[in-house]
């Protein structure tokens, strides 16, 4: 069954006006500028670099909310000169600067009803690439109102955190999926770093490398990382997206994996008679239905609409396969 995500709602915002437009940056606003004490200048353009991506709700240190509060949102920024050279080698140049802002996330504010938006920025914190500096990554919880702030010690963490568990040097390129294609192809993942697979990555074994390739690294992968991204539901909308793109035996190979998979859901053989019909396989189409119904009818956990449903549509495809050849 496809499963469609919930409608995309366009919110059309009136543009307005900036009071006064923003200042040029200096040629060197995107390098690390120190005091004469050593501390870090707060770089005030870094809204202008490139965005890596954002998190929700991240646990992982200190300065995250935990409990009964709202996700907190992380957005990471890096200078535009370093990103660019990544794109080229995988790797971070020297002076290389990221910006990692703590929003507070919020639900209720009209016309949303669900779902969270980012409402105040709680924390910056800064990690620079400098090589005139010991231990050549540093580590800022940026003052947000003085204008420089001194590095953290080391015995703060957050530079043992990074150094173990960051893909890519010291950044957090596994969550960041653009740039983590390049890592990968550039080869510049970490020794002892695994990356789980997820539909995009494998998406491509499957239709670059042959079934047999595909189902072992599934195999694999899922040896490695209890926790797989490839869920079922992963699973299912990578099977409808090659079979609308015309991948229909690519299709038909990875439902019928969901199904040896799962073998109870009903969910997972509606699907594999979807590709089968498609593959204009009649016998399979209705043999995939028939077995359908059958665990559709033996659920007791099935809300009775739901059943209803989903029965009502295997019946209606069941009487157009009576007309297929
Ligand atoms: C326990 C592990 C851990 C600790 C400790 C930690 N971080 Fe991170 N950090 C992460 C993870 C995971 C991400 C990536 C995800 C995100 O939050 O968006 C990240 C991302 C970042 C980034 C964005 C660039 C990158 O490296 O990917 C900055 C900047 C950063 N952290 C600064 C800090 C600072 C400053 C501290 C110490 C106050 C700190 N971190 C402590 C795990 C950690």
């Amino acid at each position: 069954m496809k499963i469609i995500g919930s409608s995309i709602l366009a919110l059309f915002i009136a543009a307005y006006s900036l009071d006064s437009p923003l200042p040029e940056p200096s040629p060197s606003a995107n390098q690390p500028h120190y005091t004469a004490d050593g501390k870090l200048q707060r770089p005030d353009n870094y809204r202008e670099w490139v965005f890596l991506s954002s998190g929700l709700g991240m646990n992982y240190g200190p300065t995250q909310n935990g409990g009964s509060a709202p996700p907190a949102f992380t957005n990471v920024f890096v200078n535009p000169e370093s990103y660019r050279e990544f794109l080229k080698t995988g790797q971070w140049p020297d002076k290389t600067m990221f910006a990692l802002e703590i929003y507070t996330s919020a639900v209720n504010s009209p016309p949303n009803k669900r779902g969270n938006f980012q409402d105040t920025l709680e924390a910056l914190e800064m990690e620079v690439k400098d090589s005139s500096k010991p231990d050549l990554w540093r580590y800022y919880d940026m003052s947000l109102t003085e204008p420089a702030t001194a590095p953290l010690p080391k015995a703060a963490g957050c530079f043992a955190c990074h150094d173990a568990n960051a893909a890519v040097e010291h950044s957090f390129t596994q969550f960041y999926p653009a740039l983590l294609d390049v890592a990968i192809e550039k080869g510049t993942i970490k020794k002892g770093i695994s990356v789980p697979l997820n539909a995009h990555r494998w998406s491509k074994v499957v239709t670059e490398r042959g079934w047999a390739a595909a189902e072992a690294a599934y195999r694999e992968d899922k040896a490695k990382h209890p926790e797989s991204l490839l869920t079922e539901g992963a699973l299912n909308s990578l099977g409808y997206a090659l079979l609308s793109n015309k991948k229909t035996t690519e299709s038909i190979a990875v439902f019928e994996l969901v199904t040896r998979e799962y073998p109870t859901s009903a969910n997972a053989f509606d699907s594999l008679a979807d590709a089968y019909t498609e593959a204009g396989r009649v016998a399979d189409a209705r043999h995939a239905t028939n077995k359908e119904l059958e665990l559709v009818a033996a659920d007791g956990a099935m809300p009775a609409a739901r059943k209803k449903s989903i029965t009502d549509a295997a019946n209606e495809r069941l009487e157009k396969l009576k007309s297929a050849k």
